[in-house]
């Protein structure tokens, strides 16, 4: 277990799906448009959604690396995919999915990318991808990514990186303190060594410059309103219970303020999306 439950990844789905940057999605199917195949790396893919959103605009032949450490949302990509797909078939490694017309083979590997070796191109990669992934991770991981990549300077495309801005309608006189004390909370140590958290977007974007890459970035901010309370809700249940963390003396202050701003009409999340080839 990696504390991201299959049920949260599939309530923001749709949602970072609608999200991402359209100008860069488009500059990702362009990239690659003419191709007959495409090997892409997915690090942290939780039950898929990347795929998912990303496979309809990429060649007609696709070889999917999912890697992630939590061994029961593998199971549930698995599963989430075989829903999509229009057809699937066992493999060795994983799944074949047919899906419009492409021909899509997964193989899903369970390992901790804070330790694995990050160079791919003994797997053939020709796109490394990420989603929601890189505000979790260190600077030093980020930049040994990069540099493995940089290598063969093999494209590399992140969605959804959390910016640092939360916004909730109606205010309340405590949200900026919240928000404030999550985004601390955000820069704890995840697993990688110290979070990025709110720098990742601007982080990425430097060291690929300094790997050479030439970096295009645009904002996918989560546009949440009424018809997203069960999302809305969940999310100030957590940002009630990471700011507690840090300022324990407030933790009873804190979860009134989630429980109320589970009600909150309109909420803004920002996110940062970046690709580099
Ligand atoms: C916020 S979720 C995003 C999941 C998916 N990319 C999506 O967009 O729905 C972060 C994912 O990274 C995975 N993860 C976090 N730390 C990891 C680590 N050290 N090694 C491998 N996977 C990790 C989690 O298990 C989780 O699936």
């Amino acid at each position: 277990m990696s504390g991201f439950d299959a049920g949260w990844l599939a309530l923001r789905e749709p949602v970072d799906h609608a999200s991402r940057h359209a100008g860069l999605a488009a500059q990702v199917r362009e990239h690659f448009a003419g191709r007959e195949s495409l090997v892409v790396v997915d690090l942290g893919c939780g039950t898929g959604s990347n795929l998912r959103a990303l496979a309809p605009s990429l060649p007609p032949r696709q070889h999917w690396r999912l890697i992630d450490g939590d061994a029961a949302l593998l199971a549930a990509a698995r599963q989430r995919l075989a829903d999509w797909a229009d057809d699937v078939r066992p493999t060795a490694g994983g799944v074949e999915l047919h899906k419009d017309g492409r021909r899509i083979e997964v193989n899903l590997e369970c390992a901790d990318l804070a330790t694995r070796d990050l160079d791919f191109t003994d797997l053939g990669a020709g796109l490394v991808t990420a989603a929601a992934l890189f505000d979790l991770v260190s600077e030093d991981w980020l930049e040994r990514l990069v540099a493995c990549s940089a290598r063969q300077r093999v494209p590399l495309y992140s969605v959804l990186n959390y910016d640092g801005t939360a916004r909730w309608q109606p205010e309340n006189p405590l949200d900026a303190r919240v928000v404030a004390a999550f985004n601390r909370h955000q820069r704890g140590d995840k697993g990688f060594g110290p979070a990025l958290g709110p720098a990742s977007g601007e982080t990425f974007a430097q060291l690929l410059s300094q790997h050479g890459y030439r970096a295009a970035s645009g904002d996918s901010p989560w546009e949440l309103a009424e018809r997203d309370a069960a999302l809305i809700a969940r999310l100030a249940e957590g940002f009630a219970q990471a700011a507690g963390e840090i300022e324990p003396e407030a933790r009873d202050a804190f979860a009134r303020w989630g429980a109320g701003r589970a009600a909150a009409v309109r909420v803004t999340i920002g996110h940062r999306d970046v690709f580099a080839a």
